[in-house]
């Protein structure tokens, strides 16, 4: 077949503006997967994905549509929706030539929409825009496309009014998917040429990597080279997705497939790294290749010290299929043998939790995350610390700097001043503000990254009442000036609660987590000082007052059964309970103080 007939796209949305919803109906149109067969199973395979709304990895399907006699080859490689996954987008992007913007017509422009569409463009895609659902009574098409001239400098007129729930538009959608989309780019460089857009881990074949191949040819039995991380192995099997995967002999320029390689540990293969082959070699590597480092940390334990074989089991499981999720094994004294995780961003990180509590099975603790700390100390070392515990003392710190990130919020007009007041409470800098339409502005802001990693989002969802939106990405550091609290219990300081925050934040943040500990923390024999403390000097204590009566003196003796179901009641309690010096913690004391500060 020649190229000519081949378009690679990719849909790109706001978070559910029907991107599987047109998935789905275009797998349907080209009969790729028989109705029944398909199911909701196709895209979105994760349960989790599926629940939450969003999608994790790109999952690339090649469809056959016949027009004028003629097939055309649709690869359509689908993208993670979320923020902290734009690395990946941007590498599922690099594989097309084209992009189909998907925007709710009742919901218009969102911050990923926009953040999207900006990715797509910097790739040199055809981006066509692609109002969604104007089948809903709430629809507002021609507000839409005001939006699209005014926000995205997109032309009104390229736009296509459609359903993908009622099939409205879907031919149009086709259409321009042929004419709009470029066929393959850059066929006649010198060498091979594939890009690494995504990888999985297969229990029996190992590591398989989706490629997009650009110039030559990748056969099986090809000697390759990952040009970034200068890997060398053979590909042992080579193929298209059909959705499913499907051998063939070999992938040329301009295709999207798989190969099968020799590796084992899915940390070998860089996402947006070149595969060139051994007799064929590529002069230069496919532009935008960056390794991807975590940006957020928090450690993760067992809450039942003696799951952590099975923590360790699950988390090295979970690390097989996503190379931006890295750990290691550490040891906290309140919570015992865990591991130090790093994620890209913050639903990164929920989602490796909640998939540790679902999937695996597995209660589990995590301590308050952490971003990336550069400092330099007195004596002239430079370090970065992305723990609290081992953060050096005030008096050795020459300056300390924290991440930086650029947001950009949506929000509705008469939200702007919350909106405004919460960046501000939260160290951020208003840069400009922009009208969308007559009813929505677009904030940007400078914030610190450990800013927004706890509520951030959800406090904007409440006060726009669920019609804002953000992105972000990241934006240098900055010095700041930055202390170490630490929270004790009876004079014993509680690693887990320890947290490195602004100075100026230290003692509102320090009363909200001792207040909460004395609501949570079990009375005890004696009374308790919860104190909250920078640099050795305390900025906020609660006092626990001690326990009058036992638990078995309300019973008067008489009833022995009852008695002892209390008493038995209690050492269940105690089970659940670590004990820091003298006083014991409940678990359920470090989830909830955790979850909520
Ligand atoms: P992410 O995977 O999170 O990016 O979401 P998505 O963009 O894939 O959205 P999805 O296809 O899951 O659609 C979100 C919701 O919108 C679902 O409830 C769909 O049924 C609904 N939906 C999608 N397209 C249409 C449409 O054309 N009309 C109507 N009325 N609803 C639609």
């Amino acid at each position: 077949r020649s190229t000519d007939t081949i378009r690679n796209f990719c849909i790109i949305a706001h978070v559910d503006h029907g991107k599987t919803t047109l998935s789905d109906r275009l797998l349907e149109l080209t009969s790729t997967v028989e109705l029944r067969n398909m199911k909701e199973q196709l895209l979105d395979s994760m349960d989790l994905e599926r629940e939450r709304g969003i999608t994790i990895k790109s999952h690339p399907v090649s469809m056959i549509y016949q027009k004028d006699k003629e097939d055309y080859l649709f690869n359509l490689i689908d993208t993670p929706g979320h923020v902290d996954f734009s690395y990946e987008v941007s590498r599922s992007l690099a594989a097309c030539e084209g992009a189909l913007l998907l925007i709710d017509a009742a919901q218009g422009i969102e911050a990923q929409t926009v953040a999207n569409a900006h990715l797509a463009v910097a790739q040199g895609l055809e981006v066509i825009p692609v109002i969604n659902k104007v089948d809903l009574p709430s629809a507002e098409p021609e507000r839409i496309m005001e939006q699209l001239e005014d926000v995205l400098a997109i032309p009104a007129e390229e736009a296509i009014l459609a359903s993908a729930k009622s099939g409205i538009g879907l031919p149009e959608i086709i259409r321009a998917v042929i004419d709009r989309v470029p066929s393959p780019r850059w066929l006649d460089e010198k060498g091979t040429r594939a890009l690494v857009f995504d990888c999985i881990y297969d229990a029996f074949k190992g590591v398989i990597c989706y490629v997009r191949v650009f110039s030559g040819e990748l056969k099986q039995g090809s000697s390759i080279s990952f040009m970034g991380s200068d890997v060398k192995t053979q590909i042992k099997e080579v193929g298209r997705f059909s959705p499913h995967m499907v051998a063939e002999d070999s992938l040329s320029g301009g295709k999207v497939g798989y190969i099968v390689t020799g590796i084992r540990d899915v940390a070998d293969v860089k996402l947006g790294d070149t595969v060139t082959r051994m007799d064929d070699m590529a002069g230069e590597m496919l532009p935008g290749y960056k390794e991807v480092r975590p940006m957020v940390f928090s450690g993760i334990y067992p809450l039942d010290t003696s799951d952590y074989e099975k923590l360790k089991a699950s988390v090295a499981k979970l690390r097989l299929n996503d190379a931006a999720f890295v750990y290691q094994s550490e040891s906290s004294a309140a919570l015992g043998f865990g591991f130090r995780c790093g994620f890209l961003g913050l639903l990164h990180m929920e989602i490796i939790q909640e998939r540790l509590r679902r999937e695996y099975d597995l209660d589990i603790i995590s301590t308050y995350p952490s971003v990336i700390y550069r400092l330099r100390k007195t004596d002239g070392t430079e370090m970065e610390i992305d723990n609290p515990v081992f953060f050096p003392d005030a008096s050795e710190i020459e300056w300390i700097e924290e991440p930086m990130i650029k947001a950009t919020v949506h929000t509705p007009n008469d939200s702007i001043g919350d909106m405004l007041a919460l960046i501000s409470e939260k160290r951020g800098i208003c840069q400009q503000t922009e009208t969308i339409d007559t009813s929505r502005v677009m904030i940007t802001a400078r914030l610190p990254l450990n800013e927004i990693l706890v509520d951030f989002n959800d406090r904007l969802k409440s006060l726009t009442h669920g019609y804002g939106s953000m992105d972000y990405e990241p934006d240098g550091y900055e010095q700041s000036d930055l202390v170490r609290m630490e929270i004790l219990v009876n004079g014993e300081p509680i690693e887990a609660f320890s947290s490195i925050v602004h100075r100026q934040k230290a003692e509102t943040r320090g009363r909200a987590l001792c207040g909460k500990l004395k609501d949570l923390l079990p009375k005890q024999l004696f009374k308790v000082a919860i104190q909250a403390a920078v640099n050795g000097k305390f900025v906020a204590r609660e006092t626990l007052s001690a326990m009058r009566k036992d638990v078995t003196a309300k019973c008067y003796g008489g009833d022995i059964s009852r008695k002892r179901k209390l008493l038995e009641k209690q050492k269940e309690g105690k089970k659940r309970m670590k004990q820091i010096g003298s006083v014991s913690i409940p678990q359920e004391a470090f989830v909830q103080v955790l979850r909520s500060s």
